[in-house]
């Protein structure tokens, strides 16, 4: 696996496999005609604006596998970025998303996404030393492997999405050597 940051002009492979996962892991969550409408082209309108905007501080890994785009995750640090997101305004650096394809689930790519992130937090010295991101209630998948690396349930709201109402956790790391040394078990 390679890992390298992201270009502007990776947009489309990474909306390709958002839009993707999002098919597969938020299946019976989210509405069907949501999942199946035009998601595709929001993802591709939505990188394409957010990769230019992206600061040095920011973080936007792939995952390689030869030619393949096997994962990424995106992390917004610089303050900025985080004041341009509605739920962003918290300390610390936004695990805004992280995928792994559908097919590659489960074999420890997560948590080298996550493990890099913690390290690449560490390495800022401005930034408050800590992580965190939001995640739907009924994706157990994800948040199983969330608390499995210590993450801590800061607070639960509700809020719209894809024409359903959903519930979201925000889970917080305060302590970043730990993550970073239960992403390396
Ligand atoms: C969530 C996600 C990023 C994790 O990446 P991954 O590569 O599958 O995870 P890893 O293989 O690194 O780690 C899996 C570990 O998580 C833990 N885990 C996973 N599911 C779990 C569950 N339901 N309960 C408890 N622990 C769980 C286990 O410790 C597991 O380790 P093991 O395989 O040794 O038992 C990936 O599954 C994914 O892309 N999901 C779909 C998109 C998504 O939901 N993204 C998050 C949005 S907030």
């Amino acid at each position: 696996m390679h890992f390298r940051r992201a270009r502007a002009d990776d947009a489309p492979r990474i909306a390709d496999l958002h839009t993707r996962s999002w098919r597969a892991a938020y299946r019976g969550i989210l509405p069907d005609a949501f999942l199946d409408g035009p998601l595709l082209q929001e993802k591709q309108i939505h990188w394409a604006a957010k990769l230019p905007q992206a600061q040095a501080d920011d973080f936007i890994l792939l995952a390689e596998d030869g030619d393949r785009l096997a994962g990424f995750i995106a992390v917004w640090c610089n303050p900025e970025s985080k004041a341009a997101d509605p739920y962003g305004n918290y300390p610390g650096a936004y695990v805004d998303n992280i995928h792994v394809a559908p097919d590659g689930r489960g074999r420890g790519l997560g948590r080298q996404l996550l493990l890099k992130t913690a390290e690449h937090a560490q390495s800022l010295p401005d930034l408050d030393p800590s992580l965190w991101l939001w995640v739907l209630t009924k994706n157990a998948r994800a948040l199983g492997f969330y608390r499995a690396l210590g993450g801590e349930i800061a607070e639960t709201i509700t809020e719209p999405l894809g024409g359903a109402t959903v519930e979201t956790h925000r889970l917080v790391w305060t302590d970043l050597a730990a993550l970073s040394a239960a992403c390396r078990t």
